[in-house]
């Protein structure tokens, strides 16, 4: 079997398009773009490059950004304060505002996270924001999340009834991403189980032990921890999909969690790296930023 590859960059391409329709509805409507601010700590190259991709996207979109660059010394009272500045628009108005992570050791990222207001949360990492997701009602799902269960529904790979099997347990992507597809059919859910939700899910993680035992009964197989070649071809059910989330640098290449060539010919479906999951993570919080926006201005 050869996989069939999920293109997330033309996925996140088609997206963008749709997309830029609605910020042209909403500039004409309110005289102004919707408005992403990203805080970047530090200078840590991965950071850097994501955080460009993510204002060269919103540009393409027709949205405001700014990024605001903080040393790699500020204290967490000093992110707090900066984040509150511009939940109080002093640096203009910011219908989005985003930390990029990860933060450095000394800073206590869970009371900087909590500092972003709910309603301007686009990374969905607030607990209001994780709650509302956990009791099936969401308002900004976390981006890696939101983009994986996109590229299921779209290359209908059925969920109901399925099973999911998400190695990593992170707030970013293993927690919000299990509740995601385990969730009952929300409104607009297509009803033929295509629609990203009614799985049954198992979270693996590094206590898990022989991870090949659960990984081996996946249907859907999503790989989110930051380890090179984690999942190799005998850990993958023949006929699977298999996402990877992973996003590693090796001798200056980008490679994912999984040994991509050997698990292409067992698995049904794959996702590269890169070019999958990563361009989708950049749509889905266009989207939420849009969303924000649309929230802040009484349309959502
Ligand atoms: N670092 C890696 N992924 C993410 C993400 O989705 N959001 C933020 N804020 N930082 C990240």
């Amino acid at each position: 079997m050869t996989a069939q590859m999920l293109d997330g960059r033309a996925l996140a391409g088609r997206i963008e398009a749709s997309l830029r329709g609605e910020v042209d509805t909403f500039a004409g409507m309110f005289r102004r773009k919707p408005r992403l601010v990203v805080v970047l700590v530090g200078d840590v190259a991965a950071s850097a490059s994501y955080v460009k991709s993510k204002a060269a996207a919103a540009a393409r979109l027709g949205m405001d950004s700014a990024v605001i660059p903080v040393a790699a010394t500020a204290t967490t009272a000093d992110l707090v304060a900066l984040v509150g500045s511009i939940a109080r628009d002093e640096h203009g108005h910011a219908d989005g505002i985003l930390v990029q992570l990860p933060l450095p050791p000394h800073v206590d990222q869970v009371a900087v996270l909590d500092a972003v207001p709910p309603d301007r949360d686009v990374d969905g990492f607030h607990p209001e924001n994780a709650g509302l997701l956990s009791q099936g009602r969401p308002r900004f799902i976390p981006c890696t999340a939101a983009g994986v269960q996109r590229m299921l529904i779209d290359a209908a790979i059925p969920t109901a009834g399925r099973h999911v099997v998400i190695v990593g347990r992170s707030d970013i992507v293993g927690k919000p991403l299990a509740l995601l597809l385990a969730q009952r059919p929300p409104p607009g859910c297509p009803a033929d189980g295509a629609g990203g939700c009614d799985a049954t899910v198992t979270i693996c993680h590094s206590r898990s032990g022989d991870l090949g035992r659960f990984t081996r009964e996946a249907d859907i197989l999503v790989a989110a921890v930051g380890k090179p070649g984690l999942i190799t071809a005998p850990m993958v059910r023949p006929g699977a999909a298999v996402i990877d989330v992973g996003i590693n640098r090796v001798d200056g290449r980008l490679v994912g969690d999984v040994d991509a060539g050997p698990v292409a010919e067992v698995a049904g479906w794959l996702s590269p790296v890169p070019g999958g999951v990563g361009p989708m993570t950049v749509a889905m919080l266009m989207a939420n930023t849009l969303l924000a926006a649309e929230l802040r201005l009484g349309r959502g």
